[in-house]
């Protein structure tokens, strides 16, 4: 029998992606979303990919009834958690709006899990739970820092919870999987990354600066301890990130878990300096943007990179798309949204 997953968050960036390929892997997905940080394009995309339309729930996981009912009408096998807000800055100013809004849904499906005898629940956290590591790349055994923001403190204390639930509840499973830079849309244009007002990440900044929605990219800070100064991230491309997800959800329902938590990596391994993912972006697209250096943008670790090789040996996973690939996809999301 078809195995049925819940996709909290299913309508954003991540969400929509995932659903894609869980649907095409043959599971039955439900989306669940409050649409409060997006709105309704990445939804049409996923069912216009699917060419069906996909069970769509509006509701807010803070509503523990809501949580319940929607428990009560889907037969959930397992649940994939990215209902939450995400703006590092945003959290600093507003740590109570992230506190409320990232702990609390999650305790919420976690009740609802163990009230009715457990589930299998996969939670998207972060590479922001290593901070500046001192051993690079990282491996899920380099020691978490304590976050720099409300936003990763989020993070951390919810990786803390599902591990607490899963010791105390029988019933309940749980994996977490430490997304590094996730980037670039589908390869179908369809679905992609929709940040509201001025983005914050890198990439969305790239690719609305191209189209002229945005007059520079500022480059923060050409000093750091790097090959080219700029900082060095470890830019996973979403579609292999949604893969991932895919092979977790498999592992966890077919049982092949080898302890009720466990943590993985997901990213390419492979350090790209923030000059180096400009100088692609204008190379496979043919364009020059303009960019600007600016002073280093408080908080920003220097260098983080993965050793997904965990992921690889126990999901069968990796990395597969390009850069050029990847950076070619954004633009041509970048593209389709403008001309909508
Ligand atoms: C941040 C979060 C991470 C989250 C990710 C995606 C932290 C510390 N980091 O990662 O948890 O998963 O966003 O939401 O919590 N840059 C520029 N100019 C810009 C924007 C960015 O030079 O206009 C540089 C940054 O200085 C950084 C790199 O690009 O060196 C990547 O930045 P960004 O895309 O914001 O991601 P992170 O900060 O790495």
């Amino acid at each position: 029998m078809k195995k049925t997953v819940l996709v909290s968050g299913g309508a954003g960036f991540i969400g929509s992606h995932v659903t894609v390929e869980l649907s095409q892997a043959g599971y039955d997905v439900v989306i669940a979303d409050n649409f409060s940080n997006c709105d309704e394009t990445n939804y049409r995309g996923v069912c216009q990919i699917l060419g069906r339309t996909l069970p769509l729930v509006r509701m807010d996981f803070c509503d523990k009834e809501a949580v319940d009912a929607l428990f009560a009408q889907y037969p959930i096998d397992a649940v994939i958690h990215f209902a939450a807000f995400k703006a590092v800055g945003e959290s600093v100013s507003e740590p109570l709006k992230y506190y409320r809004n990232n702990l609390l849904s999650f305790v919420n499906i976690l009740e609802t899990a163990k009230e009715r005898g457990g589930c299998n629940v996969l939670f998207s956290s972060s590479a922001t739970v290593y901070g500046e590591a001192e051993d690079l790349p990282v491996t899920e055994q380099t020691p978490r820092q304590p976050a720099t923001s409300p936003y990763g403190n989020t993070k951390t204390m919810c990786e803390d919870i599902l591990r607490d639930c899963v010791k105390a509840y029988p019933g309940i499973k749980g994996i977490a999987l430490r997304y590094f830079n996730p980037i670039g849309a589908h390869p179908s244009a369809l679905i992609g990354e929709l940040p509201r007002g001025v983005p914050n990440n890198l990439v969305p900044f790239i690719t609305q600066t191209a189209i002229g929605k945005r007059a520079c990219l500022s480059v923060f800070g050409n000093d750091y301890p790097t090959p080219d100064g700029t900082c060095l991230r470890d830019f996973i491309d979403i579609v292999d990130l949604a893969k991932a997800h895919v092979s977790a959800v498999t592992r966890m329902l077919d049982g092949q878990m080898k302890a009720g938590y466990e943590i993985f990596n997901i990213g390419t391994g492979r350090p790209v300096s923030v000059l180096e993912l400009i100088n692609t972006f204008e190379r496979v697209n043919g364009l020059k943007l303009n960019w600007k250096f600016a002073p280093r943008r408080p908080g920003d670790v220097v260098s983080i990179w993965a050793d997904p090789s965990l992921a690889g040996k126990e999901l069968g996973w990796k990395a597969e798309r390009s850069l050029d690939d990847t950076l070619k996809a954004a633009w041509d999301w970048e593209k389709y949204i403008a001309g909508k």
